[in-house]
């Protein structure tokens, strides 16, 4: 997996929201977007999932082209801002609802994937009695369970406490070291530090800043 962002600019009515941006990402690495609220973080996760096209430019995956070679990147895993699920159905049924879209992933690693972001498969509680920090890690089980190429993750520690975030540090630690290429949008830098192998500063859609963060031990 390799994946590259060429020049691309997207406008939306007339505001550029995302200015010239490249970069290229590799598999088996971790690279982070790190800027203020409202500098495009979320807008390049979009482009990279193939949500919304450039203006300008274009995203090559693997070579192919984004929005003509294919519509979507081929082995995708995305959680982007809040994550929607059916509100009278368990954590574990809209797991399998996705799962069966593909039908790559068994009823036993849909519990597998619950249990590894501290969800219980048996809970009998409906999504829409669930909590924020229960919706989020249901949001990363729904990105991660098929085990995807390149994964995409908007903010993933939002509303996790402290045992959350540890738990899907460990899991994307081990997802980089089979290979997956991981892009992770974070407003704090210090979360973001641990996991990511470089880092790019966003600031009003432009990258201002890129870094390799050593990873020593
Ligand atoms: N639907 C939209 N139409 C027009 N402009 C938008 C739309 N959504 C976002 N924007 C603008 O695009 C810019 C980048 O927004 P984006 O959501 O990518 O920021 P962000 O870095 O993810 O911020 P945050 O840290 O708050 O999540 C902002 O100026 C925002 O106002
Ligand atoms: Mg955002």
């Amino acid at each position: 997996m390799y994946l590259e962002m060429k020049d691309v600019t997207k406008r939306i009515r007339g505001t550029t929201v995302v200015d010239k941006v490249a970069f290229t990402m590799e598999k088996g690495r971790v690279y982070g977007l790190w800027g203020k609220n409202g500098s495009g973080k979320t807008m390049i996760l979009r482009l990279l999932a193939g949500l919304i096209l450039p203006s300008e430019g274009e995203i090559r995956i693997d070579g192919k082209c984004l929005g003509k070679d294919m519509d979507f990147p081929e082995s995708l895993g995305l959680l982007i801002e809040n994550p929607s699920f059916i509100s009278y159905e368990t954590g574990f049924q809209n797991l399998a609802y996705l799962a069966h879209i593909r039908k790559r992933v068994s009823d036993q690693q849909i519990r597998e994937t619950l249990e590894a972001v501290g969800l219980d498969p048996d809970d009998r509680r409906t999504f829409r009695k669930y909590s924020l920090g229960m919706k989020q890690r249901l949001g990363i089980a729904a990105a991660i369970m098929e085990k995807p190429e390149l994964l995409l993750l908007d903010e993933p520690f939002n509303a996790l406490d402290t045992k959350g975030v540890a738990q899907v540090k460990a899991l994307l630690k081990a997802m980089k070291a089979e290979g997956t290429l991981i892009v992770l949008a974070c407003h704090d830098r210090e979360e973001m530090e641990e996991l990511a192998d470089e880092v790019f500063l966003i600031e009003e859609g432009r990258i201002t800043g890129h870094e390799s963060v050593d990873k020593k031990g």
